[in-house]
């Protein structure tokens, strides 16, 4: 047993967390944000957010919302307010039926101060571009979804994309993208404070890549069984990598634990 890690807190009263209290918690680091005001060189802080059960399921039965519950999406909600982007694997935008952001009124104030526009933009990684771009996602945001894709993908898709109003960034030499570019390519539109909600084979790529910064990991106290992957699925790393404790919150039995790379 030690001490708990430097930023421990941990918040058991019986009332909700204030969006404030968790904004506060979950801030980018300094850095992260000046590099999007252009006073530093860096390609930004990629940050995930992912739930699992307790045996290690990151979906059930194609959705996270089973394994979610009213604190996790408080945080999922403030995560996102905070974010310049939030970058998603395509069949997560297929299956979950992503939409563009909403602008809240919660992170208006704290948007405005830290040169964020109202709402983070999505930005979709695919390389097929299979997907429906006549959907509000594509057609109604508040700030222009990206498409993160390869050189060579299709262009008849990169031109209905486009017409559709997505802003198309190549960040691979074939149909699919480096994981290693996609912080440098979305830093080039001067979106720094990046959030990915995964899934599982975008954040498996991430992570191998070792591009990913910092996971936000929700732990819900359910069991599925079944053979839902777990929340970082692509070919494994030769050594596992150790991240750090951040911080840990508790509610109802869900642990909001963060990690971050040392
Ligand atoms: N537990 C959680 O927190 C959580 C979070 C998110 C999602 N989920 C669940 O996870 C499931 C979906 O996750 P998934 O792992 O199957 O898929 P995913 O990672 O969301 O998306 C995979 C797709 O993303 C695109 N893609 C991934 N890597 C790429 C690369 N390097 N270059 C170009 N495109 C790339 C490809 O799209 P194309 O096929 O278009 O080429 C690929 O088929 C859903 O059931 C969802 O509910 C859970």
């Amino acid at each position: 047993m030690s001490s708990p890690p430097d930023g421990y807190r941990e918040w058991m009263e019986d009332r909700e967390w204030t969006l404030d209290e968790l904004a506060e918690a979950y801030a980018y680091p300094d850095a992260a944000g000046a590099a999007a005001a252009g006073t530093e060189a860096s390609h930004g802080w990629l940050r995930a957010n992912m739930v699992s059960s307790v045996d290690g399921a990151a979906h059930h039965e194609g959705r996270s919302q089973p394994l979610s519950s009213d604190a996790d999406m408080r945080i999922f909600g403030v995560l996102r307010g905070l974010a310049d982007a939030v970058i998603a694997g395509a069949e997560t935008v297929r299956q979950e039926g992503y939409r563009p952001a909403k602008a809240r009124e919660a992170f208006a104030a704290r948007r405005a101060a830290a040169g964020q526009g109202p709402a983070p933009a999505i930005a979709v990684v695919s390389a097929s571009l299979d997907l429906d771009f006549s959907l509000p996602l594509f057609t109604q945001p508040l700030v222009p979804t990206v498409l993160l894709t390869g050189a060579a993908a299709d262009e008849g898709r990169v031109k209905a994309a486009r017409a559709a109003g997505a802003q198309v960034v190549f960040a691979g030499e074939g149909t699919g993208v480096d994981p290693a570019r996609v912080t440098g390519a979305l830093a080039g539109l001067g979106l720094t404070r990046l959030l990915t909600e995964g899934g599982p084979r975008l954040l498996g790529q991430f992570a191998a890549a070792g591009a990913l910064d910092e996971l936000c990991l929700s732990l819900a106290p359910l069991v599925t069984v079944g053979d839902a992957p777990r929340i970082m699925n692509a070919p494994g790393l030769a050594v596992p990598e150790r991240f750090r404790l951040a911080s840990v919150l508790e509610d109802d039995g869900f642990l909001f634990t963060r990690y971050s790379r040392p």
